[in-house]
């Protein structure tokens, strides 16, 4: 599915409303260049999963955790200019694994090996200076049934 985001706040209310259909385990990938709107996107989550603290965003960290409603945790990953993950791709193998943690990662390409292929993938494009498209895709049955909750 794909749909015109016409502002920063109408990407944060997408993102509030797709993080209030999450449970824990979902694995979502945001594609875009830098300044398309990724982490603005998971701001909105972070809101939709009750969290209170403020997104920054982890390009320099490349991991922030945060609590959220319901004991969901959410592992907020950004991968930009790493060329190899090392021992981060175990980690986030891990994490993958833990059925209370939504993981949420930007630049996903260098762990792609182990990223399971049910995930939802969301890219975002700049389309004008305060427009972007989002297109959607699911890779499996839970990221399916995920994506087809999202009424925007
Ligand atoms: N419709 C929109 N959706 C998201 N961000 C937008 C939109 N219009 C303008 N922006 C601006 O684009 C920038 C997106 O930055 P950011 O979310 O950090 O991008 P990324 O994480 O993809 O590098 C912000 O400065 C934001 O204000
Ligand atoms: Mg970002």
């Amino acid at each position: 599915m794909a749909v015109e985001v016409k502002s920063e706040m109408e990407m944060k209310k997408i993102g509030s409303f797709l993080g209030s259909l999450l449970r824990g385990g979902e694995i979502i990938e945001l594609v875009g260049d830098v300044g398309s709107g990724k982490t603005t996107l998971v701001k909105g989550i972070a809101v939709g999963l009750g969290i209170d603290d403020y997104i920054q965003s982890p390009s320099f960290t490349i991991n922030r955790v945060y609590d959220g409603r319901d004991n969901i945790t959410l592992s907020h990953y950004d991968f930009f200019r790493l060329n190899d993950a090392g021992i981060l791709a175990n980690e986030v193998q891990e994490v993958l694994g833990n059925k209370n943690t939504v993981v949420i990662i930007e630049w996903g390409e260098v762990i792609s090996g182990v990223l399971p292929k049910d995930r939802l993938t969301i890219s975002i494009s700049v389309v004008g200076e305060n427009s972007r498209k989002i297109t959607i895709n699911s890779g499996g049955d839970s990221s399916r049934k995920l994506m087809g909750k999202i009424k925007i």
